[in-house]
């Protein structure tokens, strides 16, 4: 591969899980010392244009990341060739990817914690009808997965 690797995290809204494993993708990038890009994206458009939930700012911020100025954003046809991987955070996200994933697509489309040695096939849940806790845990999923999936780019190389 010559082009420099671009990566899009894909959840529902684009407020809560895809904005927190963009960030952990580029903290981790950054890291190991990987040139590559990243965005992310939601299949869902109810939250187009909004900064991420103030609970997932929270959880980054603590984390010494600042992702308020993230806009929320719909995937399209577009990102399966702009972007070399697109990367779901769960199933239902997943399938609807496929089913609108073009015939012309270059990216490779996988599920986050497929890259995560004895982890393959879980979801990383939904956090956003449950309490704060529920973002801790989002961070410690999304954070392992972006760990991996940093590391398997930089690897494949
Ligand atoms: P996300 O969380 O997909 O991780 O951004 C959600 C955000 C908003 C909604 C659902 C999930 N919602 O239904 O508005």
């Amino acid at each position: 591969m010559s082009d420099k690797p671009a990566v899009l995290f894909v959840c529902l809204g684009n407020i809560c899980r895809s904005p927190l494993a963009e960030a952990a993708f580029r903290a981790e990038a950054d890291r190991i010392g990987l040139d590559v890009a990243a965005d992310s994206a939601g299949t869902g458009d109810y939250h187009l244009g909004h900064p991420p939930d103030r609970r997932a700012q929270a959880v980054a911020r603590r984390a010494g990341i600042d992702i308020s100025h993230y806009q929320a954003r719909q995937v399209t046809p577009e990102d399966f060739r702009r972007f070399t991987h697109v990367v779901a955070l769960d199933r239902d996200n997943l399938s609807n990817l496929r089913r609108i994933r073009p015939a012309d697509a270059t990216a490779e489309l996988t599920l986050l914690l497929d890259h995560v040695p004895g982890r393959e096939g879980e979801a990383v849940a939904d956090p956003y009808y449950g309490d704060d806790a529920g973002f801790d845990v989002t961070w410690a999923d999304v954070t392992e997965g972006a760990r991996e999936l940093a590391r398997r780019i930089r690897d494949e190389r």
